[in-house]
């Protein structure tokens, strides 16, 4: 098939320093988080909520590998600050609309990173009294945490560097890129490629 995406003058290949994790790595792994959420929601209603915008593409591939009757939502959040990095202030863009009161939840986002955005979704909907709260991540870069959160599902765990593509972006491109990669300092400039 042609695509104008790849890696000519251009294409959003060509603005990546390296390939971190390959689409057939995430089809693998995906397969495997899957098999683990449907053995430990067996037999119970799910609700899933995702957070845009970066849980797209995570989240739309992970419901058609499971096979246990869910709902799903999505709550909005969007963070203040430098392009790349998550400041503590956050907005809430959408709120959930269904009634979650009693149910099991799982909370689904692109990317674990400092814990800010997580914590405070998840007190979000911690009010609207869930009988649980458990939290899946694509990705989770432990090394920037700095509020001490964990999450119960996690598809690949990366070192300290900024990513994008499966849902990620930078200044909201990139993220319909089927794999995860690092760009070039060319595009984020210099400094901005690694995180800390
Ligand atoms: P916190 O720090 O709140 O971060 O855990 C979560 C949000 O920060 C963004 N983020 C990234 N986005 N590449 C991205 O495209 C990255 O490497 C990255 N690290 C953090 C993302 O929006 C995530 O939901």
């Amino acid at each position: 098939m042609k695509t104008n995406s790849g890696g000519g003058p251009g294409g959003m290949e060509g603005d990546l320093a390296e390939i971190l994790i390959t689409a057939e790595e995430i089809r693998r792994r995906l397969a495997e988080l899957a098999a683990e959420i449907e053995r430990d929601h067996e037999g119970r209603d799910l609700t899933i909520v995702g957070i845009l915008t970066g849980s797209l593409i995570f989240l739309s591939d992970l419901l058609r590998l499971l096979r246990i009757p869910l709902r799903v939502d999505f709550v909005g959040a969007a963070s203040y600050g430098a392009a790349i990095e998550s400041s503590g202030e956050l907005t809430v863009t959408k709120t959930l609309g269904l009634d979650v009161r009693g149910r099991d939840v799982l909370l689904v986002d692109d990317i674990l990173d400092t814990g800010h955005t997580l914590q405070r979704i998840r007190r979000m909907i911690a009010r609207h009294d869930p009988r649980s709260i458990e939290l899946c991540v694509f990705l989770d870069k432990p090394e920037r945490r700095r509020i001490p959160i964990e999450a119960d599902y996690v598809g690949f765990t990366i070192p300290d560097r900024f990513v994008v593509g499966y849902g990620l972006d930078y200044a909201e491109r990139y993220r319909n890129l089927p794999f995860v990669g690092v760009l070039k300092e060319s595009v984020t400039g210099p400094g901005n490629a690694t995180q800390g």
